[in-house]
């Protein structure tokens, strides 16, 4: 049994989570519910690898090895299903600086680039500092989930879109999109000749119930026009270790993206390929054992909210440690929502106005911490929102 009750001590690391509350919010003992990783301790295998790593004092240049290769390839054909060769992985230090080159090589400027809102930040942010333009499918709430607004997808597309930013699963909605969900996406983006950049940084994080499938699993198609962004920096809360990896299959584009890395010198550290070999060899219990607590998690959180917060909207996420908690009931600008949650509550949450114009009213919560920390947090925003 992995100890997932036990709060991590981070203060004093330099960790944005816990370090950077001062200066993000102005007051640096808010309860911190915001960046995307968490509290937990790492796997006790990782903890071993590394410090048996650093007392060999060769920290020269690199390469992935066998042993890398051997575990990534591994995890995706024992997880996801997911058939790898070595050539098909690019290693790139994190998911987002991926998503950046792929839609430098792949787009030019002034091209339309589709995202899904509400959404992470930087797919926002990746095109436009890009000098690409945003195209914009606002997801629709149904009565469960959040779901793909077809019509209003396939308008978007014909407007041109070069390529589209997708969110697999999805950041903050939670939402594990189904087979007929993604064959509906590959077969609009191919009718308009839109390449699939699929982001699926959360894809082990999925609960019972669910499956995720890999966009490159979905036809042949879609594996031609489809590329992955990925890591086990979520999973495996190593995000400051940067190693991640975009899987292209299509020698092509493979080809446009490794050009450009060249061009820019990017690599991964020794300490990151010998972390994901590792995780990816050794991390499965582990994982199965995080999930059932991040479920649980997710599970106490709902329920509170239904008790104690009734006029707060929120679905159970079908992925990832983190919520989408609708205030608007409260009737609130985002600035007054932010500043109650700031200085009333005395806790720290994205702002969901970050995610999109949808995201007005809204806060994301980061369960991927200790059951306590959450009830402590949302007991002071009961206290501070009241029912
Ligand atoms: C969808 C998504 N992509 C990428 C990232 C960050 O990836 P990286 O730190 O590797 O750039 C996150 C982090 O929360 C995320 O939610």
């Amino acid at each position: 049994m992995y100890e997932f009750d036990r709060l991590l001590m981070r203060k004093g690391t330099n960790c944005s989570k816990w370090d950077a509350l001062e200066q993000t919010y102005g007051d640096p003992d808010l309860v911190p519910l915001w960046v995307a990783d968490m509290d937990f301790p790492v796997l006790p295998e990782l903890e071993k690898a590394l410090a048996a790593r650093t007392e060999n004092s060769t920290f020269g240049y690199t390469f992935a090895g066998e042993g890398y290769y051997k575990s990534v390839i591994g995890w995706n054909a024992g997880r996801n299903g997911l058939t790898l060769t070595k050539e098909d992985i690019v290693d790139v230090p994190g998911v987002v600086c991926g998503l950046s080159f792929a839609i430098s090589a792949l787009t030019d400027p002034k091209d339309k680039v589709l995202i899904n809102t509400p959404v992470y930040p930087p797919f926002f942010g990746v095109p436009r500092s890009l000098g690409r333009q945003l195209l914009l499918s606002p997801l629709r709430r149904g009565k469960e989930r959040y779901e793909i607004d077809f019509d209003d997808f396939e308008a978007k597309l014909k407007e041109g879109a070069k390529a589209f930013i997708f969110c697999s699963p999805h950041n903050p909605l939670g939402r594990v999109w189904e087979k007929d969900e993604l064959e509906n996406v590959a077969k609009l983006c191919a009718r308009y000749g839109t390449i699939i950049v699929s982001d699926e940084i959360h894809s082990d994080l999925v609960f019972s119930g669910h499956k995720h499938i890999p966009i490159l699993n979905v036809s042949s198609v879609a594996q031609d026009m489809s590329l992955i962004a990925t890591a086990p920096s979520k999973t495996f809360n190593i995000a400051g270790l940067k190693v991640s990896m975009l899987i292209v299959k299509n020698p092509d584009l493979r080809k446009r993206i490794r050009t450009l890395l060249d061009q820019f010198h990017v690599g991964v550290s020794l300490f990151g390929y010998k972390a994901a070999e590792v995780v990816y060899r050794e991390g499965e219990k582990w994982l199965e054992e995080l999930l059932v607590y991040l479920e649980d998690n997710a599970k106490f959180a709902v329920s509170f909210l239904k008790d104690r917060l009734p006029r707060v909207g929120a679905y159970l996420p079908e992925s990832t440690y983190l919520m989408w908690l609708d205030f608007s009931s409260y009737g609130l600008t985002q600035e007054a929502l932010m500043e109650k949650m700031r200085k009333e509550a005395h806790v720290a949450l994205n702002d969901g106005f970050t995610f999109g114009e949808e995201g007005r009213g809204h806060v994301r919560l980061n369960i991927g911490t200790t059951r306590a920390l959450i009830r402590e947090g949302l007991e002071k925003i009961a206290a501070a929102f009241g029912r």
